[in-house]
């Protein structure tokens, strides 16, 4: 059945049977996407704009729609980059507000800290092993606040990936009173306290993963027997499952790892499978499969897991058609009726439904290709893609 979100929509005027997304390619272009739906499982996605201003390397997005805003981050590789705050009009249409230049190799950024938990905003750099924050509103004069560097004594047990610590994001706890940042480099996520006022970031204990695993991204989840932390492993191709705890005023969140599943069922991941994204939604977590090429050439999957209600933990589902070569960017929609699949080596944007009530997800609803599109393995292609909503 795939009928959940066609009743929530048609309850709305005929024009609302639709949706704005952003995305963004590493080539440099920020797009506007209109999505019209002509009912549940069938629609059309459309480029409704297209703009530049996030640099060389665009890689990763970030939505306030509070404040019309979209953030981009500049993973560019040539020694300088920028933060960019775009302005987006009742049609979601972007215009540059204001950039802050950095050193690029941004892979992710997010907002934290002051009264209203974004008057800070940090970024991860993959190369440099760091996290850089800085105070928005930004400017050319923008200057980095705080920036934190790591280094290891020797490579990880994946030394082609574990050469270094590689910060690969940095996001608030659900708290918000903390930073955690998962290392695929250094296999650990890392914590830290957030100073609300001064937006300063003090160390706390790091969560180990297991050895090779190469944490990436992650998502917390308020389950009966407390809060829980998932982590997206890059390297290993898995998903981990950590009790979250906080041990009091004063102390530290502390991640405990408790399970990790495949995120490919039965096996697991090869060195040439990369997975990337996680994302939870009404009692399911998905994952993105890079190279897995399970339902044929350059159609890689999503994992599906069942999130146990009473533990926390995970079952897996099955696999899903990600309809995309390389599906390093994927988002769920606040109904949770359709997901939104980054092809990053097709440059496509799919679109594919999702069944509110058993996680299921279903046919391709629509789908859009940006070219160019990126070589095998490379970091080119289509970087990020977010719902406007
Ligand atoms: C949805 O619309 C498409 C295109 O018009 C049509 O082929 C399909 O049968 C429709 N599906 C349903 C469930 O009405
Ligand atoms: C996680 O929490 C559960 C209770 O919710 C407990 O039974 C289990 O021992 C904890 N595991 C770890 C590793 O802390």
């Amino acid at each position: 059945m795939w009928t959940t979100g066609f009743v929530l929509a048609s309850g709305l005027a005929s024009h609302a049977l639709g949706a704005k997304l952003i995305a963004s390619h590493f080539s440099g272009p920020v797009y506007t996407l209109d999505l019209t739906l002509t009912n549940a499982t069938s629609g059309t996605l459309k480029v409704a704009g297209q703009t530049s201003g996030c640099g060389r390397i665009p890689a990763w997005l970030t939505v306030d729609k509070a404040s019309n805003s979209v953030y981009c981050f500049d993973e560019s590789w040539y020694g300088s980059g920028v933060l960019a705050q775009f302005s987006a009009d009742a049609d979601a249409k972007l215009t540059l507000k204001s950039s802050a230049p950095t050193l690029g190799n941004s892979v992710y950024g997010s907002l934290y800290g002051g009264s209203d938990d974004k008057s800070f905003v940090i970024t991860a750099e993959y190369s440099p092993s760091t996290i850089t924050t800085y105070k928005l509103p930004l400017s050319a004069s923008s200057k980095p606040l705080q920036k934190l560097e790591w280094t290891m004594a020797k490579p990880g047990p994946r030394p082609d990936r574990q050469d270094k610590p590689h910060p690969h994001s940095a996001f608030m706890d659900p708290s918000k009173k903390f930073m955690v940042v998962p290392d695929l480099g250094a296999d650990v996520t890392r914590i830290f306290k957030i100073n609300k006022a001064s937006g300063e970031l003090t160390p706390c204990p790091v969560a180990a993963s297991h050895p090779g695993d190469g944490p990436r991204h992650g998502e917390f989840v308020e389950t009966a027997a407390g809060l829980r932390y998932y982590s997206l492993n890059e390297v290993a191709s898995s998903v981990g499952v950590y009790n979250a705890t906080y041990a009091g005023d004063g102390g530290c969140l502390a991640l405990d790892l408790t399970q990790t599943l495949s995120t490919l069922g039965d096996r697991a991941g090869k060195t040439t499978e990369k997975a990337a994204e996680l994302r939870v939604a009404g009692g399911y977590l998905y994952a993105s499969n890079r190279n897995d090429q399970t339902f044929g050439k350059e159609q890689d999957s999503l994992a599906v897991f069942k999130i146990d209600g009473a533990d926390g933990k995970l079952a897996f589902q099955e696999l899903t058609n990600s309809h995309g070569y390389y599906p390093r960017p994927f988002e769920v929609n606040k109904a949770g009726t359709l997901v939104a699949i980054g092809g990053q080596t097709t440059a496509n944007v799919a679109i594919v439904a999702r069944d509110a009530a058993t996680g299921k997800l279903g046919p391709l609803v629509a789908n859009v290709n940006l070219p160019p599109r990126g070589t095998y393995g490379g970091e080119d292609g289509l970087s990020a893609v977010v719902w406007y909503e």
